[in-house]
């Protein structure tokens, strides 16, 4: 599944974000790739520990807590902290599929990348290519949003950025373990709870709401992981 998630942040605060990261010192992105994806990575990347990643990241974090869409989508159960990416002057990432798990710097807890996720933080007019292209059963998406909006996407798709010919592109991307492992699972449930929210709104009295959830949680049951 392949989700959407507009308006994480807002314009201004997308700017003041934008701003800091046209300040700040890039290291390769080499840093964090594997040995076979380092040769088809091309772009720029602010160490784990730097602390304007650090901070944008909780921030990321507190803004992803708050949405009922990812929450519903993703159940997360762990996630990696948030790194930034900068992607300019023909930078590109080659087709890959990320490292099935993560271990953050420092950390002693390992993390299964179920889902990758990516947040813009310029907008699309601001750089030429970069779109992130992700390969699924549906064909190849493109992907190239808003600033302040996220795309969520199975870790274990093939994607890649195109290279970005002219401008830059600021970008974060993290991933997360979720309470349920397979992707075709967690569609269902997301399927569901969108449902039952809709009926709540709807016909809050219904007396089947109850029987509905109930089944709900009892498929959560039988899938979660913790
Ligand atoms: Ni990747």
């Amino acid at each position: 599944m392949l989700l959407h998630i507009p308006g994480l942040f807002e314009k201004d605060e997308v700017q003041r974000i934008r701003e800091a990261l046209e300040q700040a010192d890039w290291a390769d992105g080499k840093i964090t790739a594997g040995f076979q994806s380092a040769k088809a990575k091309h772009n720029l990347q602010l160490p784990e520990n730097h602390p304007l990643a650090k901070e944008i990241g909780a921030a990321m974090l507190e803004r992803l807590w708050k949405s009922p869409l990812f929450m519903s989508a993703a159940l997360p159960h762990k996630v990696f902290p948030p790194l930034l990416n900068c992607y300019t002057a023909g930078g590109s990432f080659d087709f890959h599929i990320d490292n099935a798990v993560r271990q953050p710097k420092g950390s002693m807890e390992r993390v299964r990348t179920d889902l990758s996720a990516t947040l813009f933080f310029s907008e699309p007019e601001d750089y030429d290519g970069g779109e992130l292209e992700i390969q699924d059963t549906f064909g190849t998406q493109r992907v190239k949003l808003p600033a302040g909006d996220m795309v969520l996407y199975p870790g274990t798709s093939l994607h890649k950025v195109n290279a970005v010919t002219h401008g830059t592109r600021y970008a974060s991307f993290f991933w997360t373990q979720s309470l349920v492992r397979e992707d075709s699972q967690r569609a269902l449930l997301f399927e569901m709870d969108g449902a039952i929210q809709q009926l709540t709104r709807d016909l809050p009295d219904h007396p089947s709401l109850i029987r509905l959830t109930g089944t709900y949680h009892n498929l959560l049951r039988r899938w979660v992981e913790v």
